[in-house]
């Protein structure tokens, strides 16, 4: 007997009342009478696909602190670009450019992030610089076009790029291209990808509302990159083009080097499938990520771990032992991006600020952070190796990250670099 739509939606609703006794976060039914029958059954749908289990998992977990022995902490050796003689920088650099002119190199840029820091509506890729003395505004999407274009130019190809977006910001984030013609770059070499997403949970442990008939996610993390390149067939095409090496990078960083032949002639004379690039980290008593090993493998003592023993540590010819901080920029062949694709990464719990639906269903704007959101980390991905190369580079060449308005990484210091760096050598803004 075929069930009439009223029936099918009274089942729905059952079996989500079912499941939100057991998980005890019934309130997500709280405005449920006074929704339309389009968006009821939106949000049951929603309901009915969210994963509790996982959820809730991961918000008990995440209670327990656990302290990281650091007796099981050592430290991951480095190079430094600054030490490298001129024969050295010529012959790794002529090993990376062979690589890159043969077309066997692509760069996936992670603009997914939810950029609450920032608070600037809309995805962090079309926040617009203005450098006023040159009468020029240039978006961060631009900024890192231009940055592939110039090694387009140089090595007369065209370089595959790899977008990766959230499920929030997909739409306007290609609207933002298309609108912009691409910024000149060939938009058959440009492909959108999504990634994956997760319920938000409030201090309580519930989820929440971002409308009435809407629960709020948001993207679980830039580590879930390499799921979502499987997911969208990015590493199927990656293959069919003959790619062997990917770079990785943030959206925020303006002064990221995309494409850096001394970082893929390093790699690849090495014999290392996965690289990282670092910053030499000033202040030992910062909350800094750094580079280490944790139990003998590649890994990042992250804001929690950070130890003063270990950061004061040196060895006995005076070098720290921790403090190369991770600036975002890796670079990954193509085994083992097909290797991590297939294995789950840690979720790590973060602090954000989020907007929601309140008892009275107004929608409330909090002044700080509000809500849980797990997230995977690249970096996670990296104890799943036994070795990679760090390259310590200079922070005033490739590091100019922006995070919000009122910290060290601010849109200001971001353009002060910047502005800095491509006048140094020579190249208008
Ligand atoms: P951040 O960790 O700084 O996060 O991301 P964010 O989203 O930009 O800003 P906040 O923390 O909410 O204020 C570093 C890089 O990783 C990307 C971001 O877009 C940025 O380029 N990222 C982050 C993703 O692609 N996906 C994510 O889920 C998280």
């Amino acid at each position: 007997m075929i069930k009439i739509r009223s029936e099918i939606m009274n089942d729905k609703l059952v079996e989500a009342q079912k499941i939100l006794k057991k998980y005890d976060q019934e309130h997500l039914l709280y405005f449920y009478d006074e929704l339309s029958d389009e968006k009821k059954e939106i949000l049951l749908n929603q309901i009915l696909q969210t994963n509790f289990d996982l959820i809730s998992t991961l918000y008990k977990n995440s209670l327990q602190t656990t302290k990281l022995d650091i007796e099981t902490v050592s430290p991951l050796s480095h190079l430094e670009k600054n030490k490298l003689s001129k024969e050295e920088l010529d012959y790794y650099i002529n090993i990376g450019e062979t690589l890159i002119k043969s077309g066997s190199f692509a760069v996936v840029t992670m603009a997914g992030g939810q950029g609450t820091r920032l608070g600037y509506k809309g995805p962090k890729g079309t926040y617009e610089l203005h450098f006023k003395s040159y009468n020029v505004k240039k978006s961060l999407f631009q900024i890192m076009c231009e940055d592939i274009k110039r090694a387009n130019t140089k090595y007369h190809i065209t370089i595959p790029w790899y977008i990766m977006t959230s499920e929030d910001n997909d739409t306007s984030t290609k609207e933002y291209f298309k609108a912009h013609d691409f910024f000149s770059y060939p938009k058959d070499k440009i492909k959108f990808f999504t990634q994956g997403k997760l319920p938000l949970i409030d201090l309580n442990g519930k989820l929440i509302l971002q409308e009435p008939y809407l629960i709020k996610s948001a993207s679980n993390g830039n580590g879930n990159v390499f799921k979502s390149m499987k997911r969208h067939k990015i590493i199927e095409d990656l293959e069919k083009k003959q790619v062997k090496w990917i770079s990785f990078g943030g959206i925020d960083n303006v002064l990221l080097k995309n494409v850096d032949p001394l970082f893929l002639g390093l790699s690849i004379d090495k014999n290392y499938q996965i690289a990282s690039k670092s910053i030499f980290k000033e202040n030992p008593l910062s909350k800094t990520a750094v580079y280490c090993r944790k139990f003998g493998k590649p890994s990042i003592l992250d804001y929690d771990d950070i130890d003063i023993k270990l950061s004061v540590s040196k060895f006995k010819n005076g070098m720290y032992k921790y403090r190369e901080a991770n600036i975002l920029s890796h670079l990954m062949n193509i085994d083992a991006v097909k290797k991590v694709s297939d294995l789950s990464l840690t979720y790590h719990r973060a602090f954000k600020k989020n907007a929601f639906v309140n008892e009275e269903g107004m929608k409330q704007v909090p002044d700080k952070p509000n809500t849980f959101k797990f997230e995977n980390f690249i970096f996670d991905s990296f104890a799943f190796f036994n070795d990679m190369l760090l390259l310590r580079v200079n922070e005033n060449e490739e590091f100019a990250p922006i995070k919000d308005f009122t910290g060290i990484y601010n849109p200001d210091t971001a353009k002060e670099k910047y502005i800095k760096y491509w006048n140094l050598n020579g190249l208008s803004t």
